[in-house]
């Protein structure tokens, strides 16, 4: 295949969901996402497209960090190490990444900064003193994972204080009510931080039009989405008081880092063109001559449907949207859905050491649904 960074009528890109760096990939994550994705890549490819498939490993954020510091490593070497392993489990299965990096990456971060300065200059990010927990026995701030507590919406109890996995909604800091800290199990007291808000709200309208508009999305998952508009969209605070993240590029902000949903899905476009660029190629008119599909689990449907493109339409879509958000279920074991946090899953590791990937392969495309349900 020869490349060409501008032919719209061949051009295809495809990622796949980021795999957090903090443990094994397992069929769960196979069946929901690199299965479907790898499959429609391949048969793109035999059709004569120029596709490309990236993929890299999600390095920032909580649940890493909390891992490392379990195991007593910084979290650069943590991440490195899941890095890859989790791509040399890839290759066995199969699956055809044409680049997997890493969120962490040089090119990312500074792609990550130029969108936090454009949103800023933009007036699409605006920042407030509010209240965070604090743990002082611990004597830092909780954010997300640090905390857990009963879900406001479900009140499903031992809930992570970013999001509900019985009800799926995404929960912001404050939100979870009965909290403690992961780490020692106190009640953290309320501290005073400055934030910076991402004005989701004001998108309202414009991802509505998009969402009524694409041809390309799925009717049942958009009218779950519209609903959620319907609902009133929230500004989304994208601060973290930890230091493993990309740095907020303010001279004020020193010492503040950017929540990993703010940069993860950056590291679709900032692989894409770092990959292609390594061609000699330039890699931002070929994502924008491409028609791109984003494969994801229904987990993180409010983070793809909502946040990613209005982060894209914030910067004036000098990045192109999705055409396509693939979707689907989980994978379940027993009758209870798979989950690495939860510790109930196979990993694709333990299923290779004993049978070979085209078993897997056939068994996981046998069963997998076109729709979100749960298989
Ligand atoms: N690491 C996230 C998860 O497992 C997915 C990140 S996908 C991206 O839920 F779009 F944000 F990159
Ligand atoms: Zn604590």
């Amino acid at each position: 295949m020869s490349i060409q960074d501008n032919n719209s009528n061949l051009n295809i890109t495809v990622t796949s969901a980021l795999p957090y760096a903090n443990g094994e990939i397992h069929i769960g994550h196979i069946v929901s996402t690199y299965l479907p994705a790898d499959v429609f890549t391949r048969y793109s490819r035999l059709n004569g497209f120029n596709v490309i498939h990236v993929c890299a490993t999600d390095d920032f954020g909580t649940p890493n960090l909390i891992q490392s510091e379990k195991e007593g490593k910084t979290p650069e070497e943590y991440v490195k190490y899941w890095h890859y392993r989790d791509l040399e489990d890839f290759k066995k299965l199969g699956i055809s990444f044409d680049y997997f990096h890493q969120t962490s990456s040089k090119e990312n971060i500074e792609l990550t900064q130029e969108f936090f300065r454009k949103l800023l200059q933009n007036n699409h990010i605006f920042n407030k003193k509010i209240h965070q927990p604090y743990c002082e026995n611990d004597k830092k701030f909780l954010p997300d994972r640090y905390v857990v507590g009963t879900c406001p919406i479900c009140r499903t109890k031992d809930q992570y204080s970013d999001g509900c996995e019985k009800c799926g909604r995404t929960l912001q800091s404050g939100e979870i009510l009965e909290p403690h800290c992961s780490i020692c199990g106190s009640v953290p007291v309320m501290r005073e931080s400055i934030h910076y808000f991402f004005r989701l709200s004001a998108f309202s309208e414009k991802l509505k039009k998009w969402l009524q508009t694409n041809q390309g999305l799925k009717p049942e998952i958009k009218n779950y989405v519209l609903n959620w508009i319907k609902n009133g969209l929230k500004d989304w605070d994208i601060t973290r008081d930890i230091k493993w993240g990309v740095p907020i590029p303010l001279k004020e902000a020193r010492g503040k880092v950017l929540y990993g949903w703010f940069d993860n899905h950056l590291c679709y476009i900032s692989s894409a063109v770092h990959y292609l660029s390594g061609k000699g190629l330039d890699g931002k008119s070929f994502w924008n001559s491409s028609k791109i599909y984003h494969f994801i689990g229904k987990d993180i449907i409010y983070h793809h449907y909502l946040f990613l493109p209005a982060m894209r339409m914030g910067v004036e879509e000098e990045y192109k949207l999705p055409d396509f958000i693939p979707v689907r279920g989980h994978l379940m074991l027993q009758g209870k859905k798979i989950s690495k946090s939860r510790d109930w899953y196979i990993s694709l590791r333990d299923f290779l050491n004993g049978f070979p990937a085209d078993y897997l392969r056939y068994y996981c495309l046998a069963i997998t649904p076109y729709s979100q349900d749960d298989v």
